[in-house]
């Protein structure tokens, strides 16, 4: 079969004329508020009904597991395994966005006057999802955006120490590089391992790397190269006894694990939504605890930056896309309606799948750990003699399946990722194992 690998962009409108979509999104009679508010209750009393059916249905391919993926917007036959890089929207969130939007372009005066409520109540359930107080909650654009407000807003000296790690995405490692240029603060890189063997060995190597100027660790919790949930509950007792601050980038935190800012002991804490938890791009979360936020200058300032004695002094942002901040509110409740347990659950029992079947492939080189404590949602491996992008094609091609390349040659890291979030089924992953066997038996 070959499927249209990249389609125009306009492509995904077809069949639907101007006019026809200009209703869509204004809202023709099928999509008024009061029919986008229905389906979204049809969604939430299918999913309630089915936990009521399906209590102990953890198998990767259930019927429960099969319902809820019909709650997801996908084109026809496209197999979603990278929602590491962009995520997609349950129709719920999907239908909240396209309302917030609508009530917006026709009547914004009301709008301005209610969206500051609205905005505490998702700020309120953010800090809900992770166990933390709204007083720690800031609402930002993205991940990159929180970790720049840690890195910016802290008091570092010349020569102040900050250690990373060796994984660390580009919005992770460019806001220090820039306080570096500026301000002559040092970065260190600890090397974790492809993967660690073990918590200890992540965390001695951090905890050895520290003197008396290391001032902060900044690492990520989700590492983007090699799929390691690094330990962050571990580190942060470690660090935190050192006197050192810890920031982590958790991007694809946020709707593949069971967050628990409390039991992490996390000092920042930034994540994007629009990854694991379905919220559309454009909206994200940085944790700011309590003890730490007199440390914090804002980057942004108006009215409010001097005055609020919380974490809302740093989005003192002016107006905003409040409708994608209300769409996540929906995306927190879908995950809600599942529980989160269940879908961490989901998730590692999928990769767990895929990592066991992988591993019996002659060729398949693992680069994410076995250990579910240190691996979640996203798998990276490679197989001796194929090409990363000659997989990442022949995948596509083959079966409609998305999965990318990651890493690089140099750092020895290459190779490719795949994302098993909850709307991925055995079978799918089955497809993907046969595309990688048939791909090793042919290498070169
Ligand atoms: C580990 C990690 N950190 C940071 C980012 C940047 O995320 P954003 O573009 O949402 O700021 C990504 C994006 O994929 C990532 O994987």
């Amino acid at each position: 079969m070959n499927h249209n690998v990249q389609p125009a962009f306009e492509n995904s409108f077809k069949g639907l004329s101007r006019r026809d979509f200009v209703k869509y999104l204004l809202g023709g009679s099928a999509l008024s508020i009061a029919s986008l508010n229905k389906l979204n209750a049809s969604v939430y009393q299918s999913i309630t009904s089915l936990n009521q059916k399906y209590i102990e249905d953890e198998s990767p391919d259930g019927i429960y597991w099969d319902a809820v993926s019909k709650h997801f917007l996908f084109q026809d036959g496209l197999i979603m395994m990278n929602n590491g890089t962009v995520g997609p929207m349950p129709k719920p969130v999907f239908n909240t966005l396209l309302k917030s939007f609508r009530v917006q372009v026709t009547n914004p005066y009301d709008v301005y006057s209610y969206i500051p409520r609205k905005k505490e109540e998702v700020r309120a359930k953010l800090a809900r999802f992770i166990n933390a107080s709204p007083d720690e909650v800031v609402i930002t654009r993205n991940t990159t955006e929180g970790m720049n407000f840690v890195a910016n807003g802290l008091d570092l000296e010349e020569g102040d120490e900050v250690l990373l790690s060796t994984m660390e995405h580009p919005g992770g490692t460019h806001p220090w590089r820039l306080k570096e240029k500026r301000y002559g603060i040092k970065i260190k890189n600890v090397p974790i391992g492809l993967p660690p063997k073990s918590v200890d060995e992540i965390v001695d190597g951090f905890q050895k790397a520290i003197t008396p100027r290391t001032k902060v660790i900044s690492i990520s919790h989700t590492v983007y190269i090699s799929g390691l949930i690094f330990p962050l509950k571990e580190l942060s007792k470690m660090a935190r006894e050192k006197g050192v601050l810890v920031l982590a980038d958790s991007a694809h935190g946020i709707g593949m694990l069971n967050l628990d800012m409390k039991e992490l002991g996390i000092d920042f804490f930034a994540t994007s939504p629009y990854k694991w938890l379905g919220a559309p791009t454009g909206v994200g979360l940085l944790y700011v605890k309590k003890e730490v936020q007199d440390k914090l200058w804002p980057t942004i300032a108006s009215g409010g930056w001097d005055r609020y004695e919380n974490a809302r002094k740093f989005e003192t942002l002016g107006q905003r896309a409040d409708a994608l901040t209300i769409a996540l509110g929906e995306a927190i409740d879908f995950q809600n309606a599942i529980s989160k347990e269940r879908i961490e659950r989901r998730i590692k029992t999928l990769a767990g799948y895929l990592k066991r079947e992988l591993s019996k492939i002659p060729g398949v080189v693992l680069h994410t750990s076995k250990d579910p404590y240190l691996s979640g949602g996203l798998t990276a491996f490679h197989v001796e003699g194929v090409e990363p992008q000659k997989m990442v094609n022949y995948l596509r091609e083959k079966y409609n399946i998305v999965i990318r390349t990651i890493g690089n040659k140099r750092a020895g890291t290459y190779g490719v990722r795949v994302s098993t979030h909850i709307y991925v089924s055995l079978k799918h992953v089955d497809m993907l194992l046969d595309g990688i066997k048939h791909l090793a038996q042919h290498r070169s």
